[in-house]
């Protein structure tokens, strides 16, 4: 029997999960418990969006696991959706968890080909009260946009990108269950996760108005009493310090593996009025014409002049551009058209490799030159841009009307190591910035050209080269 304050708890008041989780001898985290009670207490009819966050080994992707199960279960007919981004995480982490805890007696089929899904139900009821659990993974996840959904279960949401989770957003609709569920899991990365639910971006007055309720726990190692003993003080000792930060404490502040580290949204925001400018300059990425394609981007700033009182050669972002889908490049150019009634002369720097689009450009009349392309140009502009945000104080900045390009620069992720030879950043809504490094080149002089006599072989005439 279930007592509060001493007294016992109506029907209405006892957690929701008590029956289900005893016949599976299952005790929850404290931290996993008021997971489950919020999502338990959201509206139902209506649609839980949670987030559990932080510090590895708070106990995750156990939670993802048993919150599956709970939804195949208390729902007869149901589809479950359980994701992570890559199939062989998703394999030996949260599946193998999954079949570790789940009760033989509940798995009425297990399916490993074409996708690996798995059947729960009480085998002395019709097979159409059990429920289905698919288990996927999101590198490709286009192809999910025609399922219905009573539950979609994400572990390590931090690597699954926004526009998955947004289109899963849109599949739960399952009749089975009328309360449905969202539920993402994430150690602390930057990006929508963190948006979503550590700094509640979304609108969730309107959601809440629609029978929506966001939902956020952190989960911290010291929350979790099933790791080893003295776990959290052995990696605290072992680890980096942003490791630490990040992945023992579960702080969003830590940012391992961010290119641009000095980048602070408040001190790179240009609040004075503006000074006056030498010249003016952009950067342009360009994109394709469908929903599904990179963004088309443009970025376009004014570089100080000597009279300007935070000195010459201040770079000052004025204005962004990221869109895509159909019509994308008509817009780009009212876009530019816009700033060079404003501005006057524009010298843009463009992706090298799309050529085609550079003439166009130019013959719209707009003054472009292709990026530096080779082999280490990428980190040759990450460095151009990196200069000049860590100059103290620094010599660049952006306008408070850029709405993106915040968000951006702090999200922009190495794919790599740092300490790696050849460090490569991920390539995730890096539009706006490439177009930003790109116009960073125009920041100085092109590296010089490097005249070389070629020794002649005897007898033959010397050759001149020129070498860029
Ligand atoms: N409620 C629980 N009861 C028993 N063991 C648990 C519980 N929650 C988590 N664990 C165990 O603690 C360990 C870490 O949990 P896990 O879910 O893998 O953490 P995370 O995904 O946050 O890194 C695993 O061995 C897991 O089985
Ligand atoms: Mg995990």
């Amino acid at each position: 029997m279930v007592k509060t304050m001493g007294r016992t708890l109506t029907d209405r008041e006892k957690p929701w999960f008590l029956r289900l989780h005893r016949g599976r001898r299952l005790e929850l985290t404290e931290r996993q418990r008021e997971l489950f009670l919020k999502i338990g207490r959201g509206p139902n009819p209506g649609l839980i969006v949670a987030g559990y966050g932080g510090a590895m080994g708070g106990g995750k992707t156990r939670a993802i696991v048993e919150l599956a199960i709970d939804a195949a279960l208390m729902h007869a007919g149901n589809n479950v959706l359980v994701a992570r981004q890559h199939y062989t995480d998703l394999s030996s982490t949260t599946m193998k968890e999954f079949f570790r805890v789940c009760p033989e007696e509940y798995i009425r089929q297990r399916q490993t080909a074409p996708t690996p899904l798995v059947v729960l139900g009480d085998k002395r009821k019709p097979s159409s009260s059990w429920s289905t659990i698919n288990f996927r993974h999101l590198t490709e996840w286009t192809g999910l946009g025609s399922q219905e959904y009573g539950s979609v279960l994400i572990d390590e949401a931090g690597e699954v990108a926004e526009e998955a989770a947004r289109m899963l957003l849109t599949r739960l609709r399952h009749p089975a269950q009328t309360q449905r569920w969202f539920v993402a899991a994430s150690n602390p990365w930057p990006g929508w996760f963190e948006r979503w639910f550590a700094r509640r971006e979304l609108d969730e007055a309107a959601f809440a108005e629609a029978d929506g309720r966001v939902v956020y726990i952190p989960a911290r190692i010291p929350d979790n009493p099933h790791l080893p003993e003295h776990y959290a003080a052995q990696q605290r000792a072992l680890q980096p310090g942003e490791w630490v930060q990040r992945f023992i404490e579960g702080s969003f502040e830590a940012f391992a593996g961010q290119v641009y580290e000095h980048f602070d949204p408040k001190l790179h925001r240009w609040d004075a009025p503006l000074p006056p400018f030498d010249r003016y300059i952009g950067g342009l990425d360009f994109g394709g014409q469908s929903h599904q394609d990179h963004f088309t981007a443009g970025v376009v700033a004014g570089v100080t002049d000597r009279r300007a009182p935070c000195g010459p050669n201040v770079l000052i972002r004025l204005g962004e551009f990221e869109d895509r889908g159909p019509g994308v490049t008509g817009r780009l150019e009212v876009w530019q058209h816009r700033w060079r009634s404003k501005l006057g002369r524009i010298q843009w720097c463009a992706d090298r490799s799309q050529s085609a689009w550079i003439d166009h450009q130019r013959r719209l009349g707009n003054r472009v030159v292709p990026s530096k392309g080779g082999p280490d140009s990428v980190n040759w502009g990450i460095s151009l841009v990196q200069q000049r945000l860590s100059a103290d104080p620094p010599t660049s900045y952006y306008t408070p009307t850029m709405q993106s390009f915040p968000t951006r620069m702090r999200e922009y992720q190495w794919a790599n190591s740092k300490t790696d030879q050849s460090p490569k950043p991920r390539k995730r809504n890096d539009d706006l910035i490439d177009a930003d490094r790109y116009m960073h080149e125009l920041t100085v002089k092109p590296p010089r050209r490097r005249v070389m006599i070629v020794t002649p072989p005897v007898g033959r005439p010397a050759r001149w080269s020129v070498e860029e």
